[in-house]
C-alpha cells in the first residue's frame, strides 16, 4: 500500500496535461469510478483498525493531492478549440480590408485652398453658428436691407439685436480677420455654410465656400483680376480664360461674377455650358469701404478685394457632375469614382 500511494503521488506530482481531454483522462485514470486511487480505497476498506490507522491520512493526503493537481491542470489547460491551433497557419495573411477614399468635397476644397496658400494666402476659419453682426452688418447689410434676401437665413435664435444664426457664407471669417489680424491681410476661408433653399440638382441647403481676402496698400481691380485669372488656370486648365461681369453685392464695390471658359466645348458650346461657351465659377469685388471701416481699417490708406466660391459647383464644373445632390448622398458607387482623382 505503501509503495503504490509514492508511486502516485510521483506520477501526479510530474503529471503535465496539453488540453481539457488530457485533464479528464488523467482524472478518469486516478480518481475514476475504476481509477487508481478508488481501488486502493476498496483495498483500505478490507484493512484491520491498526493498518487503517497507519493509511487512513495517507490515502486520504493522496486523495487530496490528485484533487487539487486535476484542478490545476484543467485552469492551466487550454480550450480543445486551442487544441487544433497547431493546424492552423499562423502566417497565413489577414483578410484585406478596404480603405475608403476622400470625398470629392474634400478634394477639391484641398485642391482651392492649395493653389491659394502657394501664392501667399493663410487659412483662417471661424464659427458656423455665427451673429448678424459677422454675416450681415459688418459687410454693409443695413437692416431690413434688401439684400438679406439674396441669402435665406437659418436663424438659431431670433427677436433682438444682434441674432444668432448659421452663417451664409464665409465672409464672415473675413470680418473676424479683419477685426483681429494686422495688416497686410492675405487670407482664404473654407467652410460649411447654411442657406434655406430648396434642395435640387442646383442648390442645397449646406454647401461649401472658400473665400478670400486681401488688403494691402494700393491692391487694385488689376490684382483681383490677376488672382482670379491665376486660380481658375491652376484649377481648369492652363488655357482657361476668364470673363467678369458686373454685379453686385453690399460688401464690395465694384463687384464683379466670374465666368471660365467651358473646359467641355472650349468656347463652341455644348450642353453643360448651356451653349454659351462659359461656365460662372464666382463672386467677387473691391471691398466696399465701409466694410473696412466697420472693422477700423481706414480706407484712404488700404484697399482690397474679395471672392468667393462655391465648392461643390466647383467640383461639378471640374468632373461634369450634373446634380449636386450627388454630393451629399454618399452613394458608395459616386463616391468610388474619385478615389483616384489626384489630390494636389
Ligand atoms: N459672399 C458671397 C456669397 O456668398 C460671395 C462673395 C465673396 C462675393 C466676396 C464677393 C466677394 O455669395
Amino acid at each position: 500500500m505503501k509503495e503504490a500511494i509514492d508511486r502516485l503521488l510521483e506520477e501526479l506530482s510530474g503529471l503535465s496535461c496539453k488540453t481539457q481531454k488530457e485533464v479528464e483522462e488523467a482524472r478518469v485514470r486516478f480518481l475514476g469510478k475504476k481509477g487508481e486511487i478508488t481501488r486502493l480505497f476498496d483495498e483500505f476498506r478490507s484493512f484491520d483498525k491498526d493498518m487503517k490507522r497507519e493509511f487512513g491520512s495517507k490515502i486520504n493526503a493522496l486523495k487530496n493531492a490528485a484533487v487539487a493537481k486535476i484542478e490545476e491542470l484543467r485552469s492551466q489547460a487550454g480550450s480543445d478549440d486551442e487544441a487544433g491551433a497547431s493546424t492552423q497557419d499562423l502566417s497565413m495573411p489577414g483578410d484585406q480590408f478596404e480603405l475608403g477614399s476622400r470625398h470629392p468635397v474634400s478634394i477639391v476644397r484641398q485642391q482651392i485652398v492649395d493653389i491659394f496658400r502657394k501664392v501667399g494666402y493663410e487659412v483662417a476659419e471661424g464659427p458656423e453658428i455665427e451673429d448678424d453682426y459677422h454675416v450681415f452688418e459688418a459687410l454693409n447689410f443695413p437692416p431690413n436691407h434688401p439684400a438679406r434676401d439674396m441669402q435665406d437665413t437659418f436663424f438659431v435664435s431670433a427677436g433682438h439685436l444682434n441674432p444668432l444664426l448659421l452663417r451664409t457664407h464665409t465672409s464672415s471669417v473675413q470680418v473676424r480677420t479683419m477685426e483681429k489680424m494686422g495688416l497686410p491681410i492675405r487670407v482664404i476661408c473654407p467652410g460649411r455654410v447654411f442657406r434655406n433653399e430648396a434642395i435640387s440638382a442646383r442648390a442645397h441647403c449646406i454647401f461649401h465656400q472658400v473665400e478670400g481676402l486681401y488688403i494691402d496698400k494700393g491692391v487694385t481691380f488689376a490684382d483681383l483680376k490677376q488672382a482670379i485669372l491665376m486660380f481658375a488656370r491652376e484649377m481648369f486648365g492652363p488655357e482657361t480664360s476668364i470673363r467678369m461681369r458686373p454685379s453686385y453685392f453690399p460688401f464690395t464695390e465694384p463687384s464683379s461674377e466670374v465666368d471660365v471658359s467651358c473646359n467641355i466645348c472650349h468656347g463652341k458650346g455644348c450642353n453643360i455650358c448651356k451653349g454659351t461657351g462659359w461656365l460662372e465659377i464666382l463672386g467677387c469685388g473691391m471691398v466696399d469701404p465701409n466694410v473696412l471701416k466697420a472693422s477700423g481699417i481706414d480706407p484712404n490708406v488700404y484697399s482690397g478685394f474679395a471672392f468667393g466660391m462655391g465648392v461643390e459647383r466647383i467640383a461639378m464644373l471640374k468632373w461634369q457632375v450634373n446634380d449636386l445632390r450627388h454630393y451629399f448622398e454618399n452613394d458608395i458607387r459616386f463616391l468610388r469614382e474619385f478615389s483616384t482623382a489626384v489630390e494636389v
